[in-house]
């Protein structure tokens, strides 16, 4: 995990009830030494509260596209300063979103602007994943570099047993680590 240690790290949280995991996310890089700033969209907000994620970060947490306060921290610094975005747990509507090249929320549009290495690690149930629809999304963020970490099978929040469950939190750290391993820090 030692190539985690100085870097930047972007943790973009989406309306999933696997946004509390993002708390552990959030621990897990601290303590392999990165940076973290979290940004959520509005609907992230309503399944883990964004003082939450400051807390564990110690930083200002993203929201708004257009919060003339976090202008120096926002889409395009963001985006400069990130070693690695991380989108986890990625709803079904971003991966329509990323795949369309949306810019409509900070997120999205840090995502298009930057260089850094993108993560995605969907959790959404089984049907929603393997919808023609979602598939295409997939298709279209894997040409774009995207990489994926998961989804994985096993119990969703409905109950079911399926695929579509987050990838594990150790697993997501792990996977961006060992990227970073690879590209040397500008
Ligand atoms: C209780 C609840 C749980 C949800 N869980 C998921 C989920 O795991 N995956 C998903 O793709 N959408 C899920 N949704 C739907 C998303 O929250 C919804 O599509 C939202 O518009 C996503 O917005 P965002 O991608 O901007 O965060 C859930 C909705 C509710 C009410």
């Amino acid at each position: 995990m030692s190539s985690l240690k100085g870097r930047e790290i972007v943790l973009g949280v989406t309306g999933s009830i696997a946004a509390y995991k993002a708390a552990d996310l959030v621990r897990r890089f601290r303590e392999a030494g990165a940076g973290v700033t979290c940004v959520l969209t509005e609907a992230a907000a309503r399944f883990i509260t964004p003082l939450t994620l400051a807390a564990l970060s110690g930083r200002p947490v993203g929201r708004d596209l257009f919060d003339d306060k976090l202008w120096s921290m926002a889409h395009l610094g963001l985006a400069k300063t990130a070693d690695a975005v991380v989108v986890a747990p990625c709803t079904a509507e971003h991966l329509s979103l990323l795949a369309s090249g949306s810019a409509e929320d900070l997120l999205t549009a840090l995502i298009l602007a930057t260089r850094a290495p993108v993560f995605l690690a969907p959790a959404l149930h089984e049907p929603m994943w393997t919808h023609p629809a979602t598939q295409k999304n997939v298709r279209a963020c894997r040409e774009y570099g995207y990489r994926f970490v998961g989804p994985v099978k096993g119990p969703l929040a409905s109950g079911d047993t399926g695929l579509g469950r987050m990838e594990e939190t150790d697993k997501i750290v792990a996977a961006v680590a060992e990227q970073l391993k690879k590209r040397s820090k500008a």
